[in-house]
């Protein structure tokens, strides 16, 4: 059901790599909320074909940008300008990856230069995004920009590595420039913290499968899913939350709140 919640704005996605991202779940309801989007991704996601099909089904351009290098950011924001002929109204930071998670190094053994690129990938990234995009006065006043969490930036989920580190930097990062941005244009930055949500990036995190159905079992709701993290994040978007910023809001089925569930007693 659409409320025309976004009708008239514009949005930049990123990280929408198939129908399991929760960036495409979140492109999809805006698009039907109204919104127009650009879409992007990294050069080497675009190669595999799915991204420019998703973008193609919500009508928007799909700009390639590695979100660690500044000259793609930079060209990034430029060709979002000229397409939309506008600032932007609202930013999805969609992406996320580790090295050392992927080959299995547990976390007393991370090697530094995948930490290094970890950290760059999965919160640097957002600093440069808004950082860029605030230089190039790419976002307009009383935009709306969410990132993505996860839990193990406050708790101990030991295979979740060095990605721990990076959500807790990403999640300081969206205070940070909530204050800078807020002051300045009336722009809030909000990050949501997630269930585990079985995308590619979730599934690569070894024992997803047990993550999950422990997360499952322990949430009074049940996990939430890709489709209601994307309703929610619609709603951040839209101007019915425009008193909300600098926070991390737990998207996640009451996990958070839970010391222990009864049926595991
Ligand atoms: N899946 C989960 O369990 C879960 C839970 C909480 C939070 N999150 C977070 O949600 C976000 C989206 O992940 P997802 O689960 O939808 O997985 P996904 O694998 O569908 O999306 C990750 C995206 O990051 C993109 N990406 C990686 N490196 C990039 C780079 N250098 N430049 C530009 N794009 C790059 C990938 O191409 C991909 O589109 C991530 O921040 C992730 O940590 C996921």
């Amino acid at each position: 059901m659409s409320y025309g919640l976004l009708k008239g704005k514009w949005g930049l996605i990123t990280g929408a790599l198939d129908e399991r991202s929760i960036a495409w779940h979140v492109a999809y309801r805006a698009y039907e909320e109204g919104a127009r989007l650009i879409m992007t991704n990294a050069p080497v996601a675009l190669r595999l074909g799915k991204p420019k099909e998703l973008a193609e089904k919500v009508a928007a351009p799909l700009i390639p940008a590695d979100l660690t290098q500044i000259a793609d950011i930079e060209k990034l924001y430029e060709e979002a300008l000229r397409h939309a002929g506008r600032p932007l109204d609202f930013v999805l930071h969609s992406i996320g990856m580790s090295p050392n998670v992927r080959k299995g190094k547990l976390y007393p053994e991370i090697d530094y230069e995948y930490y290094a690129k970890t950290l760059d990938v999965s919160a640097i990234s957002f600093h440069k995004l808004l950082q860029i995009g605030r230089a190039k006065g790419a976002f307009a006043r009383g935009a709306s920009i969410v990132a993505l969490s996860y839990i193990a930036a406050q708790r101990v989920f030991p295979r979740y590595g060095d990605m721990s580190d990076a959500k807790a930097l990403l999640e300081s990062i969206g205070r940070m420039f909530g204050y800078f941005l807020g002051k300045e244009l009336s722009i809030r930055v909000n990050i949501v913290s997630q269930s585990p949500t079985p995308t590619t990036a979730g599934t690569g995190i070894q024992g997803f499968d047990k993550m999950f159905a422990y997360a499952d079992r322990m949430s009074p709701l049940g996990n939430a899913s890709a489709e209601a993290c994307a309703d929610f994040i619609i709603v951040l978007f839209s101007d019915l939350s425009r008193g909300i910023t600098m926070q991390t809001i737990y998207h996640d089925g009451g996990f958070s709140s839970m010391g222990i569930e009864e049926t595991l007693l």
